[in-house]
């Protein structure tokens, strides 16, 4: 009985990932070649192509029985590969696990980003110190962001950055919708996407999303929201 069910499994389950991998063929023209594995862009709103997706990855390791029998180490690191392209495609498709506020974002989705930090309190202190390079980011980065912004010379000074959102941005129309913690969020990980006045544009790294973790950024605009004073 009991083999009958694991025939009857193993049969169902190539079964689907036939019609998957089918799904997901359907849509790449032949024109372009087939993408490796590790550039997958998981399709999180079609099912069917996802799930061919995943059976894809799940085929790379049609041989690890073979592999591991024949003493290959490097089949635990193939292993190791796919286990971390299924958790990076649940993260991408908006899975949020329960450590989400030690994850680096690697989103610029404002939106989703504002429902975690909703759930996060962050620590000014703990912003300060990483704003000012003197504590590490939850990945271990160092961040330079005092160097152009405590001079107010490349960067607007870091005193007053609420100050000026009240009096200045938040007046202007594109920011109608806005509060401060979007404000915030947006200049930190789309800084491309809206440039001070007065100050040289694409100079403000792009990369922070990929370098903050939820928790890192939380802390960093509510040390943001109390430099109130105006310089
Ligand atoms: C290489 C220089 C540089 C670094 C490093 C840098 N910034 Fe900036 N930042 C700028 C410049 C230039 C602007 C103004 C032009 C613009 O809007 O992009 C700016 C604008 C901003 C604004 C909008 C300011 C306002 O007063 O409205 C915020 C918020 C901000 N940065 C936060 C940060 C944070 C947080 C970090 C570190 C994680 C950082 N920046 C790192 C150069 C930098």
């Amino acid at each position: 009985m009991t083999a009958l069910y694991r025939t009857l499994i193993a049969v169902l389950f190539a079964g689907l990932m036939v019609v998957g991998l089918a799904a997901a063929q359907t849509e790449t023209p032949p024109t372009t070649p087939e993408p490796e594995p590790t550039e997958l862009v998981p399709a999180c709103d079609d099912p069917v192509r996802l799930s061919g997706q995943v059976a894809e990855l799940y085929l790379t390791l049609f041989d690890l029985r073979e592999r591991l029998e024949a003493g290959e180490t490097a089949a635990l690191g193939d292993l190791y590969a796919v286990a971390q392209h299924y958790e990076a495609f649940a993260l991408e498709c908006g899975y949020l696990p329960e450590n989400a506020e030690s994850l680096v974002m690697n989103t610029t989705d404002v939106d989703r980003i504002l429902d975690v930090l909703e759930t996060l309190s962050g620590d000014p202190l703990r912003g300060q110190l990483l704003y000012d390079g003197q504590e590490p980011t939850a990945a271990g980065d160092t961040l330079g962001c005092s160097g152009c912004h405590t001079p107010g010379i490349v960067a607007p000074m870091t005193e007053g950055t609420w100050t000026r959102w009240d009096e200045v941005h938040r007046l202007e129309e594109r920011f109608a919708d806005y509060d401060f913690t979007r404000y915030a969020v947006e200049s930190i990980v789309l800084p491309w996407d809206y440039f001070v006045e007065g100050y040289p544009e694409y100079t403000m790294p792009d990369f922070y999303a990929e370098q903050l973790s939820y928790q890192d950024l939380a802390d960093l605009i509510i040390y943001l929201e109390s430099q109130d004073q105006l310089p």
